[in-house]
């Protein structure tokens, strides 16, 4: 039987707590490789759409880079590596010369993302936790929709994980709950999300996404919750 959210979501879905029963497709291991293989793809044109990443460079990455212009980036949990080869794209149009590198535990997203590279970007299957174990550090560590899919244990390991990781500065990115986001990803998820899972798995995201209120009540003293535009939320920690 189809699952509510995967026929034809309507209001009224409850979204004033986050639904963290849900779990997303793309998540089972036995999901079909090549509808994964499309969901990653397509999420780069998702993310280009309601990210707001461009601006997040600009306002919290650029100008926590050394003043050399010169740094590298970590982008935890890369998925397919969309964010990590924009970042690389973004620093050259401003004149900075960035390394990004792109670790996820997951092989399936590792193997995506190593099948567009582009120079200055590094994929690596590995766990924040990995690195930390490794001693890796990076200028600012960055992160797109991981927040949302983690459990409670998993999410404070996580954000240790980062302030560890960083010499300068952590920005998590994430979806902000809201009926409006919920609203118009129903309406406009349609037109990108024929043959994977981008329409139901990011529907069943946003339910298990934060509000402002909540991730501040769930981060560590010294980090701050922001709202960015449109339906996000950015968790941020200077190191
Ligand atoms: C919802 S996906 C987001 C993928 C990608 N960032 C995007 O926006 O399309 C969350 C990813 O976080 C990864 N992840 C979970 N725990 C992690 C950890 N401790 N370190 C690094 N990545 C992690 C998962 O394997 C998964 O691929």
């Amino acid at each position: 039987m189809r699952r509510h959210d995967e026929a034809a979501p309507r209001l009224p879905v409850d979204l004033s707590v986050r639904d963290t029963t849900l779990r997303e497709l793309m998540d089972d291991p036995d999901c079909d490789p090549r509808a994964l293989h499309r969901t990653f793809r397509r999420f780069a044109v998702v993310n280009a759409l309601v990210s707001g990443w461009r601006t997040a460079w600009r306002t919290h990455v650029m100008p926590a880079l050394p003043p050399t212009g010169r740094g590298r980036v970590l982008d935890l949990g890369c998925g397919g590596g969309d964010l990590a080869r924009a970042l690389v794209r973004w620093a050259a149009s401003d004149g900075f010369d960035v390394e990004v590198v792109g670790v996820d535990p997951d092989p399936r997203a590792i193997a995506a993302a190593d099948r567009s590279r582009l120079p200055g970007t590094t994929f690596r299957q590995a766990s924040s936790g990995d690195l930390v174990a490794d001693g890796e550090r990076f200028d600012v560590v960055v992160s797109n929709h991981v927040l949302h899919h983690l459990g409670d244990d998993e999410r404070s390991g996580f954000l240790a994980d980062s302030a560890r990781l960083a010499r300068s500065r952590v920005v998590h990115s994430d979806i902000r709950r809201s009926r409006s986001a919920y609203r118009s990803y129903a309406l406009a998820s349609p037109l990108v999300a024929a043959g994977t899972f981008v329409r139901v798995d990011g529907l069943r995201s946003i339910r298990r996404s934060f509000t402002v209120d909540e991730l501040r009540r769930e981060l560590p003293a010294g980090w701050v919750a922001e709202a960015a535009s449109p339906h996000r939320v950015l968790a941020v920690c200077d190191t």
